[in-house]
Order: C-alpha cells, then sequence, then structure tokens
C-alpha cells in the first residue's frame, strides 16, 4: 500500500513524505511530470499533490496529467497541489494581491471529511500569494480563512480533496490528524507500516538476492553504514564482512565502538583497518582544504580496495558490497537538492572498477526512519544518534597542516564538547555540534606561564536537512563548562572561540 507524493518543487514533498511515513503508510515521491499510466502501473492506494514554490499562472508551471483524476484513486492536493486541482478541475484560482503567510485562523463550514470532530475555528500554516476563488462543481468549501475563501474543498464522490495549508508542518494544529484522516479513512489505508514491517521485508529481499554468496560492507562509523550493516547482518550473518579503515581523522572511541558493536554484540567479521601512519603521510605539509579532501578520499579507496582484493582472490569472494545509501539522496527531486547531497560524498564512495553488485538496504528511509530501525535492530544509541560527520573526517576541521598531534589535540576538544553537549541534554536536538582548530596560536597566561597555544572554536548548529543552518543559542553556562574543560583537559588549547555563522553565508564545515 503505497501512498505517491507528487513533488511540485521545493522541499515540501520530503516533509509530507514524511509525516505519511508517521501516520504508518509507505509513502514515495514521485515527479510531478509523472503520466496517469505512470502512476497506474504504481497502484498507489492514494496520491497527495505537494506545494511548490510557483503561481499557477506561471509560464511554465509544473501541472499534472490530467487523467490522474479519473484514475478512481483517492487525492489529496496541498497548497500549489490545492490549487493546481482547482484550476484543472474548472475553478478559479486568483491573485488576490496579498497572500496569507504563517499563522492564520481557519473558520470551518459543515461537515468534513478531513476534519472530523475538530473545532469551529483553529489556527493553521498558511504560505500562499494567490487562492482558490471559487470552488470546481461538486466540490463542498469546508473551511475558508480571512484570505482564502476555500481554504478547504472537498469532493466525497470522486474522493478529491484539496487543502491550502500545510498540515505538514508542526504549526498546523491538528495537521497530522488531517492527513491520517485522509489516509486511513477516505483512501482507507491500514497503518501497518513500521519499522519491524520494513526490517522483515529487507531481511527478506536480501536473502532472496544474496543466498549463499558474501557479501562485504564498509563501515564509516556512521549512522548509515552501521545500521545497513546490522540489517544485513540479521539477514545473512556471518556470510557479510565489515571493513573499518581508520584514518586517523575519526571521533573519539569511534573505532573501538564499532569493533565493540559488530565483533562481540553482532559476532561479525571484521577488518580493522590501522591506516592511521598512511593517512598523516599523504597529509604532511599539505594545507589547501581540497587538496586534503582529495587525498583523504583517495587514500580510503585505495585501502579498501586492497582488503577487497585480498578477499576477493579465492573463488569465495564477496560479489557483493553494502552501501548505505538514504532516501534523500535517490529522490530526484528536480530542484538541485538531491545532487548537492550526493557532491558531498567524496570519501565512503567506493571504486566502481570492483564490480560488485551494490545492496542498498535503506535506499528507501529518511534519516530518522534510519536511526529507529537501528535501534530496533539493537545497535547502540551512541552509534545511531550520532551527529552527521564528514567522510573526510577531522581533516576538514583541522584547518592548515593535518598531523597526528594536531588530530589528536582536536579529537580529544571535540570528545570535550560533545560531551557537555549531551550532558546538557543538547545533543539530538542539535544538527551538529563539535570543536574545530584553526591554523594560528595565540598568547595566553597559565598560573604563573605564558602560553603560547590553540584556540579552539565551538561550532553548534541547528538545520533540518544541512542545506541551510543557523548557529545554535547554546545556552551561557554550556558554553562556560565546555571552555573551562577545554583549557583544563586539553593540553596545546589555551583560548576557547564560539562560532556564530549561519549557513548562507557558512558552511557547517570549516573546510
Ligand atoms: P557544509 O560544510 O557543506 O556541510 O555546510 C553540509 C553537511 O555535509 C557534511 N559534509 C560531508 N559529508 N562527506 C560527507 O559525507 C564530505 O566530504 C562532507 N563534507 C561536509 C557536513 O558535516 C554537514 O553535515
Amino acid at each position: 500500500m503505497t501512498v505517491l507524493v507528487v513533488d511540485f518543487g521545493a522541499q515540501y514533498a520530503q516533509l509530507i513524505a514524511r509525516r505519511v511515513r508517521e501516520a504508518r503508510v509507505f509513502s514515495e515521491i514521485v515527479q510531478s511530470t509523472i503520466s496517469a499510466a505512470e502512476v497506474r502501473a504504481k497502484k498507489p492506494a492514494a496520491i497527495i499533490l505537494s506545494g511548490g514554490p510557483k503561481s499557477v499562472y506561471e509560464v511554465p508551471a509544473p501541472s499534472l496529467d490530467p487523467a490522474i483524476y479519473e484514475l478512481g484513486v483517492p487525492i489529496l492536493g496541498i497548497c500549489y497541489g490545492a490549487q493546481l486541482m482547482a484550476q484543472q478541475l474548472g475553478g478559479e484560482v486568483a491573485h488576490t494581491g496579498g497572500g496569507e503567510y504563517g499563522r492564520t485562523e481557519l473558520a470551518r463550514r459543515g461537515p468534513s471529511a478531513l476534519m472530523q470532530e475538530w473545532p469551529e475555528t483553529l489556527s493553521c500554516w498558511m504560505s500562499h500569494g494567490d487562492a482558490i476563488a471559487r470552488a470546481p462543481e461538486g466540490f463542498d468549501v469546508t473551511a475558508s480563512t480571512p484570505l482564502a475563501p476555500v481554504a478547504v474543498m472537498e469532493n466525497a464522490a470522486r474522493r478529491l480533496y484539496a487543502v491550502q495549508f500545510h498540515p505538514e508542518v508542526a504549526h498546523s494544529e491538528r495537521g497530522q490528524d488531517l492527513l491520517e484522516n485522509f489516509l486511513h479513512h477516505v483512501a482507507e489505508i491500514a497503518p501497518t507500516w513500521t519499522n519491524t514491517s520494513i526490517i522483515d521485508d529487507q531481511v527478506a529481499a536480501i536473502r532472496a538476492r544474496v543466498g549463499s554468496e558474501r557479501v562485504l560492507c564498509a563501515l564509516s562509523g556512521g549512522v548509515d553504514s552501521a545500521v545497513a550493516a546490522a540489517l544485513v547482518t540479521k539477514a545473512i550473518g556471518t556470510q557479510l564482512t565489515c571493513v573499518f579503515v581508520d584514518t586517523g581523522l575519526m571521533r573519539h572511541n569511534e573505532g573501538e565502538q564499532i569493533e565493540a558493536t559488530f565483533t562481540r554484540q553482532f559476532g561479525v567479521r571484521l577488518i580493522h583497518v590501522k591506516a592511521q601512519d598512511r593517512f598523516f603521510d599523504a597529509l604532511a605539509g599539505v594545507t589547501d582544504p581540497e587538496r586534503k579532501r582529495k587525498i583523504i578520499g583517495e587514500l580510503f579507496i585505495r585501502e579498501f580496495e586492497a582488503v577487497a582484493r585480498e578477499l576477493t582472490e579465492g573463488e569465495e569472494g564477496p560479489r557483493f558490497l553494502v552501501q548505505g545509501t538514504l532516501y534523500p539522496d535517490v529522490i530526484e527531486s528536480g530542484s538541485g537538492h538531491a545532487a548537492n547531497i550526493k557532491s558531498h560524498h567524496t570519501v565512503g564512495g567506493l571504486p566502481e572498477a570492483l564490480s560488485f553488485e551494490l545492496i542498498e538496504p535503506l535506499r528507501s528511509l529518511f534519516k530518522d526512519e534510519v536511526r529507529h530501525v537501528g535501534e530496533e535492530l539493537g545497535l547502540p544509541a551512541e552509534i545511531v544518534w550520532r551527529q552527521p560527520f564528514p567522510g573526510p573526517g577531522l581533516g576538514v576541521r583541522i584547518i592548515g597542516e593535518v598531523t597526528r598531534e594536531r588530530a589528536e589535540i582536536l579529537r580529544n576538544a571535540d570528545h570535550v564538547v560533545v560531551d557537555e553537549i549531551k550532558k546538557a541534554g543538547l545533543y539530538r536536538e542539535l544538527w551538529q555540534s563539535f570543536a574545530v582548530l584553526p591554523a594560528v596560536r595565540t598568547v595566553g597566561v597559565m598560573g604563573d606561564g605564558r602560553t603560547y597555544a590553540y584556540p579552539i572554536v565551538i561550532r553548534a548548529v541547528t538545520s533540518d536537512d544541512a542545506m541551510t543552518a543557523d548557529w545554535a543559542r547554546l545556552p551561557y553556562d554550556v558554553i562556560e563548562s565546555i571552555a573551562n574543560r577545554l583549557i583544563r583537559e586539553v593540553p596545546g588549547v589555551n583560548r576557547v572561540a564560539l562560532d556564530v555563522t549561519s549557513k548562507p553565508p557558512g558552511t557547517i564545515e570549516w573546510e
């Protein structure tokens, strides 16, 4: 039972797809150019048309194959999708001049399948310039706002529904309830899609595909590769071999954690490549950020290849390679969003020359779902809830030359930052929080002596998807305890600064 979310741009579609899944219904994002025949082939149980940044009157504005309305599949249009439905079915969309943005009072009128047992008025989240002025024939108008006379319209006979506001955003009171009414009651989809069902489906699919062959997986220390590996382990157990390349640029305890989990808890064969020396040698004297990234990326691939080659030398070598690709990497959103994320994957992108067949068990999942699956599979919270970490590791946070000593300073400093953030209960709500080591030294005084050492910059950001980010307003007392501990506990550090740059104009990482 799949719900298709038709993407009309921006990032609305992803949020809707996630909300549908929170309603325990599987959802898939499709392009707005999809034809009625293609929709029919996918046999969706319902369709949701997303919002988008355009006006239906703009040329060209994304449209929808009108034959899709005739398929008999229940459809819910949201914002742009609502206006498009109104316009395509013979209603009228008007340039109202003024728009509604943000919290807006919604007044209900008459019975409604979408808003069962709602109060007469409540607040919803609007973001529109145009508005539906007249509903198409056969539709009942069941709610309005001051500037949107047709804020909700419903055609129960054809099971076509449209809402001008955004039920997918948390600011819309009862927004999730509206989506669930549409999914569970109007479209009659049972809420059966759960983490357990994802795991069971994937385990069965992997077993069927792999048979008795062997499988290889590169663990990075990150959440995605760990969950992918755990899932494959559940499916095929010891047929899996994991490779962890320690670049010397990993976070505190990362290697030990991986080893403890995969070797001791899951009993997987883990090849722990201790490549630190080779990475530091290759990085000696290099200060240019792009060159550093390149060196780390290429060396990582070479290290992995060496192991893979050794394993594949015998007849019985692995035929499959596991990758932790996630749904946002897969969606062609048309907004360039997915392409952008991919360009970041400079490390962990594995050699095509090795001609493995790929197993990507997380391809249909969002990050938060991956975390829940990971928990369900028994991975420790420390791995599952780890904040994102760039492929080149601490290398992009050590400004200037990367040396063993400087990596050690930063790793210790990073551990202090993360530890204090965790103690303050902020770790999960921050997108990322870490330490950066600049390439300058400053003078200080400690005890009776003069010091000449590095500053540490605290970088903490909030974000939904890393495309944009805001610097986190950390409480002063948390900043204070981080600063005190950094100076006290990390040799080589004598000053602490706070990065208050958003993205844009800054990036989250410093290099
Ligand atoms: P920036 O610094 O561009 O980072 O704002 C956005 C997000 O991407 C992560 N990042 C990377 N992830 N390989 C990765 O897998 C990389 O080379 C890489 N560079 C940055 C960064 O941590 C942030 O979450």
